[in-house]
This record gives C-alpha cells, sequence and structure tokens, in this order.
C-alpha cells in the first residue's frame, strides 16, 4: 500500500516536472531576444608587422593586451617577443623578431586604447 502510494507520488511529481520544463522552454521560445556582439575595437592597428602581430600574439592573448602595456623602447619589445617564444612557446620565426618589434614599438605611440575620450 506504502509502496503504490509512493510510486504514484513519484509519478505526479514527475510529471509535474516535466510541466514545468515545457512551460520554461515555451517561454524561452515565445520570448525571442536581440543581442548586440560588441564590435572589437582593438584589432592590431595597420602598418608593417601588424599581419605578423594578428599570426602570432593573439594567439594565446588579445590585441588589446598588447596596447595596455605601458611604452616600451624597440629593444624591449625585442626581448618580450623573445620570452614569448622561448619562454611561452610562440611560434614567430627568428627572422620576422626584428619587424615586430619595429612594429610594436611603433603601437605604443598610435594604441587606440590611448585615444579613447577620458570617462
Ligand atoms: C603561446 C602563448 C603566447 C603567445 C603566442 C604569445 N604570448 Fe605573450 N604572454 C603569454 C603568457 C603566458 C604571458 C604571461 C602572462 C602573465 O604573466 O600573466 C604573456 C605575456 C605577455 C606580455 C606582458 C609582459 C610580459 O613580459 O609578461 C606581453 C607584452 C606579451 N605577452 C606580448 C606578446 C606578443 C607581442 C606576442 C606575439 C609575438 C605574444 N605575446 C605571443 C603567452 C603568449
Amino acid at each position: 500500500m506504502i509502496a503504490r502510494l509512493l510510486r504514484s507520488l513519484l509519478i505526479v511529481g514527475t510529471l509535474l516536472a516535466s510541466c514545468e520544463t515545457v512551460s520554461f522552454a515555451e517561454e524561452i521560445i515565445i520570448s525571442p531576444r536581440s543581442i548586440t556582439l560588441p564590435t572589437d575595437p582593438f584589432s592590431f592597428q595597420s602598418g608593417t608587422g601588424q599581419e605578423i602581430a594578428n599570426s602570432y600574439c593573439v594567439i594565446c592573448h588579445s590585441a588589446d593586451y598588447i596596447y595596455m602595456q605601458p611604452e616600451h623602447s624597440q629593444e624591449k619589445w625585442q626581448a618580450i617577443i623573445t620570452k614569448m617564444k622561448h619562454v611561452f612557446g610562440c611560434p614567430i620565426p627568428q627572422e620576422q623578431i626584428a619587424a615586430l618589434a619595429a612594429y610594436l614599438f611603433q603601437q605604443n605611440s598610435v594604441s587606440p586604447l590611448s585615444q579613447r575620450p577620458s570617462p
């Protein structure tokens, strides 16, 4: 008797749970929402070396991460890129490091982050 009662309670519970799921699903279907994805204003800016940066630097972090860095000398950029290659495994070919260092050094002064209006 008790087993029977428990079984029917279980069935009612399951039915209730599935009804809830259905109405939840309906709610999702009948209330469409639109979202606007943010555009990425922080891709690498045009310039000689942009392609190298796009090929090898956004594998692990975004362009704005690099634009957020303080201003560095060209030698310092070269050292950072060399560190990315040898310590973290960035696959940039050795012969492209100097060109990329020149590009990143130049990007320091044209960073889209520094052109943002102050809040
Ligand atoms: C294989 C992954 C990987 C790639 C590819 C890579 N990085 Fe990094 N980068 C890292 C890691 C890991 C850190 C360290 C983050 C931390 O310390 O929190 C880092 C940190 C940095 C920093 C912060 C300063 C520093 O010295 O730690 C700069 C600047 C930087 N990367 C620039 C670059 C540039 C430029 C490239 C393209 C040549 C590049 N990264 C490619 C993994 C990578």
